[in-house]
């Protein structure tokens, strides 16, 4: 099939290279010019394991460009990607979304199926269809289809493949767009939840506030674990052995962060309240999220009496491991607050790279430079190569002893076997 992919960002591009190793002719658009050049010159402009190399293979099917006048003729199927980011009030900016409607409706002369990947508020498909409408598009050259995403960054084109799910969201009425869903999605194995627009965005939202709210729950008993002396991380693999459970997303830490959990929960926080719905769990959720940073810099403002002098470092500044991606990250709102307490911090990532970092903050190039002559090391994400740190090594480069483990990813028998003092929240 020929398919028009809008928006070029991590979900765009993970979406056409699938797609083009599906056997599709996979033309992708973005209005950011330097990206596209970028692709054009066989660069990938995010970090996304295995995503270059996918784009590399299926080259031949793949193109980008910056309008969407060279392709739209050709194509039957455009998948809307672009971002959907909180406003200020907590409620989703649709601009992207209708820049692209106002794009689109003077270009349909042939029919097209319309499917929305971009996580938007129940009732935002409806309201597409409506658009289009008003801007004089015929019914009869149109469908559109709710086709929410599930991918995690650092393992989208994994997540894609083996889709735990395909969820479909159709206007009543349409008979035709399940069929071509079918057609773009044949080679993945998954079930399919077919249901109507509005169900399709409720279970995204759903989905990502119920795993926001799992992680919230944790971090709440790595309170209470504290209080008590236990390890935080024996309950979750206690309670996650339960199957009614489950062990996933029940790791402590600095809280969720990312592009999509922190707008995705308030944004149907304001979708509640717009219908006068008391969303107090979603509350609490939040609230829980945003003090977590505090806990582990009131802890740590436990372990040292003066912070003038010190040299942290921070290891970690991405929102999570194997991405590029700061979109509030945890890890670089946690080097922020800890920057005010007037220490050196040396900040290392393997992939992500700090914005504007305060005066007293520098990022390294190698984890042997951020952590020479500290005072203390702080995980605060959890890549691999921070798990597999040669402790011995750690100690000789280091001034101190303490490793404080924000991501609770360390194990601390290997830590402490070498003279360095191990430091969590909730671990005992
Ligand atoms: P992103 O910011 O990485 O990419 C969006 C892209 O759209 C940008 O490159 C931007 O230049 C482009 N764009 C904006 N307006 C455009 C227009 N009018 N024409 C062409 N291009 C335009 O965003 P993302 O992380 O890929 O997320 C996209 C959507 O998918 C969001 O709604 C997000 O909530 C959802 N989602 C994201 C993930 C994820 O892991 N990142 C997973 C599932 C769902
Ligand atoms: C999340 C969802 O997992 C995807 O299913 C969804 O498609 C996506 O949001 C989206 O809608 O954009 P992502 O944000 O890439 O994916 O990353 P996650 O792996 O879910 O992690 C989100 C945040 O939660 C990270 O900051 C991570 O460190 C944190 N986290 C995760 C924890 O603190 N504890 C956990 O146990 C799991």
């Amino acid at each position: 099939m020929n398919i028009c992919v809008i928006g070029s960002g991590y979900v765009g591009l993970t979406t056409a290279a699938v797609l083009a190793e599906l056997g599709h002719e996979v033309n992708c658009i973005d209005k950011n010019k330097q990206k596209i050049d970028m692709l054009n010159n066989g660069k990938v402009p995010i970090y996304e394991p295995g995503l270059k190399e996918l784009i590399d293979k299926n080259y031949n099917r793949l193109t980008f460009t910056d309008s969407l006048d060279d392709y739209i003729k050709r194509a039957s199927v455009v998948f809307i990607c672009v971002g959907t980011p909180s406003l200020q009030d907590g409620s989703t900016d649709l601009s992207y979304i209708e820049a692209v409607i106002d794009e689109l409706a003077n270009r349909i002369h042939s029919y097209k199926t319309i499917v929305t990947k971009s996580t938007v508020p129940p009732g935002t498909n409806e309201w597409i269809y409506n658009k289009l409408l008003e801007k004089g598009v015929s019914p009869e050259l149109f469908n559109i289809v709710s086709n929410p995403e599930f991918l995690r960054e650092g393992s989208a084109i994994h997540d894609m493949f083996h889709a735990d799910k395909i969820v479909v969201g159709l206007r009543s009425g349409d008979h035709q767009s399940l069929t071509v869903l079918q057609k773009i999605y044949t080679g993945i194995n998954a079930p399919y939840v077919i249901t109507s627009l509005n169900g399709a965005e409720m279970i995204k939202y759903a989905s990502n506030a119920f795993l926001a709210t799992k992680i919230s729950f944790i971090n709440e008993i790595s309170r209470i674990c504290e209080a008590f002396q236990v390890d935080v991380n024996d309950v979750a693999k206690g309670i996650g052995l339960d199957p009614r459970i489950g062990p996933h997303f029940l790791q402590a830490g600095l809280g969720y962060g990312g592009s999509c959990f922190p707008k995705d929960v308030k944004s149907l926080e304001r979708t509640a309240l717009s219908k006068n719905i008391q969303p107090y769990l979603l509350q609490a959720v939040q609230t829980v999220n945003e003090t977590q940073i505090d806990i582990y810099i009131e802890k740590l403002k436990t372990l040292f009496s003066d912070f003038t002098n010190l040299k942290i470092a921070v290891l970690g500044i991405a929102f999570k491991a194997n991405t590029d991606d700061t979109r509030y990250s945890p890890a670089e709102r946690f080097i922020r607050h800890l920057s005010q307490l007037d220490c050196e911090i040396h900040a290392y990532d393997p992939q992500a790279k700090l914005q504007n970092p305060p005066r007293n903050v520098m990022q390294k190039e190698s984890i042997t430079a951020a952590i020479r002559d500290a005072d203390c090391v702080v995980i605060a994400t959890d890549w691999n190569e921070f798990k597999q740190l040669d402790w011995l090594e750690v100690k000789q480069l280091m001034k101190g002893t303490i490793i404080f483990d924000a991501r609770n990813c360390l194990e601390r028998s290997k830590i402490e076997k070498h003279g360095l003092h191990y430091v969590g929240v909730g671990r005992g």
